[in-house]
């Protein structure tokens, strides 16, 4: 029984991550982000005065609702078009299959197949709902609000109509914005 005690006792800091070492990385003396360098005023650093966020770091949007009435601000010409197509490569193709159909290698392991983006469902949606749903995310599908800045969201949205569902034969896009 002591023995039992003593083993579950050292065994205690391997779960909690707690051995004296195991935060070793996170003690320097660099400052930790919104810590003050002064010591006499602990906390974080005021913002200098009339400072203003940087165009689109400040969350605006909360929600689907919200997204989905949104305008496209960006402009969907050729340069719009070719930055969203080869971020759609790098972000959505491996669920969504390069021409965006739903064929993407992972996504054939999902429970919840990837949506056709060049079905009519999709072509109906507003701009603002695409854009929302990369933000917020679906069921399956993660959101990429961390990985794509609100811009890169656009020119996606930008890509999926005239890249892919303008190239798909089928009924012309459904004019939203
Ligand atoms: C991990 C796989 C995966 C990735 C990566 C992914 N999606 Fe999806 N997506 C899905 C799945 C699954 C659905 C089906 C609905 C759900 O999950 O809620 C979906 C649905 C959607 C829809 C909804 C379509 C509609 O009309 O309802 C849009 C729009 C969409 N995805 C766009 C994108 C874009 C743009 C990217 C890249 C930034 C992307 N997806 C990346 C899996 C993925």
């Amino acid at each position: 029984m002591k023995r039992l005690t003593l083993t579950i006792l050292l065994l205690a800091p391997v779960l909690a991550q707690a051995w004296p070492w195991s935060d070793d990385m996170a003690n320097q003396v660099s400052a930790k982000p919104q810590e003050s360098v002064n010591t006499g005023n602990p906390g974080m650093k005021v913002f200098p005065k009339r400072s203003v966020p940087v165009p689109g770091t400040a969350a605006t949007v909360k929600d689907m609702a919200a997204a989905e009435k949104q305008t496209n601000p960006v402009a969907i010409d050729d340069k719009s078009v070719a930055l969203g197509g080869k971020l759609f490569e790098i972000y959505c193709a491996t669920c969504h299959g390069n021409s965006g159909k739903g064929d993407g290698l992972v996504g054939a392991k999902l429970i919840l197949k990837p949506y056709d983006l060049t079905a009519d469902q999709t072509k109906g949606r507003t701009d603002g709902f695409i854009w929302g749903y990369m933000t917020f995310g679906g069921a399956i599908m993660p959101s990429y609000a961390n990985d794509l800045s609100p811009t890169e969201r656009w020119h996606l949205v930008n890509y999926i109509r005239k890249g892919l569902q303008q190239s798909s034969a089928e009924a012309p896009v459904a004019a939203s914005k």
